[in-house]
């Protein structure tokens, strides 16, 4: 597998051709949308908050020049120094992806956002490829977002053995003797030694459970398994859902060389070759030959020329990782509601968007989740009835067509920067 990667390192990309990809693509879309833009907003002041929203939001196309060669800077930085990039670009240690030839059944197990999902998937190999496949969706209960890691992992651990012991005999019977393999996919910053070990660097998208910084994630769902009755689960491999996304696209394309996440956070992984990596992990070169899935964690990527304004400092800073995850913050559905939220508030302050009131709704935080801001961004029809629909939802009522306009208007901005 590992001769596959090198006769593919043409096909491989370059960290250059990876940032450009990331921030150019969208350099059209951008062109499209200024040039079918109306107007919009209610007052003059309304239109000139817009306005001032608009541009401080905007990204020219000089400008997603300057933000991609800055992220192949980093990129560069990241692999020379540990510590030395605003992106860790962390080794993954996965230098082998699926073929689509594996056989048996496989459990895998994905945290990272306000769900987690277990599955056990029949592998029938390259003829059969996926025979059976079952999965459960849990949703986290808030609480243990924030309280303590025996908390969380005895949780999932409770809801990965009952879901185990639910295995229909189409799935034991072709289950090894012994201990099943789980494959945990954990979307968190982590520095691995090994394919199956690994320390939490920090939590991020709304978690917070500070006994959990530094632990081995492995080690701590293993014990919590172990505190469990019934099927016993061993935790085999330990990935990022960037490089879990990129083995499920391999696993059916043999072209896929980039894994990317743009969902509660955000985040890419790809094939890196070990000449360009100088950096040292306790005092040692990581490898000298073939490549690695290297971890870039761009969410944490900055630069001066990324645009941002006074809603995306205030919401930096009253957010649960202050001065973290700053690009993340830009992009991930975990913000945009509220980025839009934080904006509309302004100009009901400012600027008397919602006739003179300041509606109350708006001044819960994550009130308006990034779906909402999604379907009144998506919405074109004349009278803006889906904007209508969603405001009311949150319990603003009876809004006039120019509010209805302002508000897509900013559900507009901040989609297309995120974008
Ligand atoms: C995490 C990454 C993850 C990304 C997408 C970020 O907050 O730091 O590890 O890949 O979210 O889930």
């Amino acid at each position: 597998m590992m001769g596959r990667e090198d006769s593919d390192s043409n096909g491989l990309m370059t960290t250059a051709t990876l940032a450009c990809v990331a921030v150019l693509a969208m350099a059209s879309v951008l062109l499209g949308w200024q040039k079918g833009r109306g107007g919009g907003g209610g007052g003059g002041r309304v239109q000139a908050l817009i306005y001032e929203f608009q541009h401080r939001c905007a990204l020219p196309l000089h400008l997603l020049r300057k933000i991609s060669e800055a992220m192949t800077l980093e990129m560069t930085a990241g692999l020379t120094t540990e510590g030395g990039s605003t992106m860790p670009m962390l080794p993954t240690f996965v230098e082998k992806m699926p073929t689509g030839n594996e056989k048996g059944i496989y459990y895998a197990m994905d945290l990272g956002g306000t769900n987690f999902r277990v599955l056990r998937v029949l592998l029938g190999g390259r003829e059969k490829r996926v025979m059976k496949q079952e999965f459960e969706e849990v949703a986290i209960p808030r609480p243990l977002m924030l309280g303590t890691s025996v908390e969380l992992y005895d949780f999932i651990a409770k809801k990965l053995t009952d879901f185990v012991s639910r295995e229909s005999s189409e799935f034991s019977t072709h289950a090894a003797a012994g201990a099943r393999e789980l494959g945990l996919t954990f979307s968190f910053p982590i520095s691995q030694h090994s394919i199956n070990s690994g320390l939490l660097i920090m939590w991020t998208k709304g978690f917070k459970i500070a006994d959990g910084v530094g632990q081995d994630v492995v080690q701590a769902l293993q014990q919590a398994m172990n505190r469990q009755q019934g099927p016993k689960l061993k935790v085999a491999v330990l990935v990022n859902d960037t490089v879990g996304t990129m083995a499920g696209g391999r696993y059916f394309d043999p072209d896929v060389m980039i894994g990317i996440i743009l969902g509660t956070g955000t985040n890419a992984c790809y094939f890196e070759r070990a000449e360009n990596v100088h950096k040292l992990q306790n005092g040692k070169p990581l490898r000298k030959t073939g490549s690695m899935v290297y971890n870039m964690e761009w969410g944490a990527f900055w630069s001066s020329h990324i645009p941002t304004t006074h809603v995306d400092e205030q919401l930096d800073a009253e957010s649960l990782n202050p001065g973290q995850q700053l690009y993340e913050k830009m992009i991930g559905g975990m913000y945009l509601g509220d980025i839009v939220r934080r904006m509309l508030l302004k100009l009901a302050r400012e600027a008397s968007l919602f006739s003179g009131e300041v509606p109350q709704q708006l001044m819960t935080p994550f009130v308006l989740g990034t779906p909402e801001v999604s379907k009144m961004h998506a919405d074109e029809s004349i009278d803006l009835r889906e904007v209508a629909k969603t405001l009311a939802k949150i319990g603003i009522t009876r809004t006039d067509l120019h509010t209805r306009r302002a508000v897509h208007d900013v559900c507009d901005i901040v989609a297309l920067r995120s974008a």
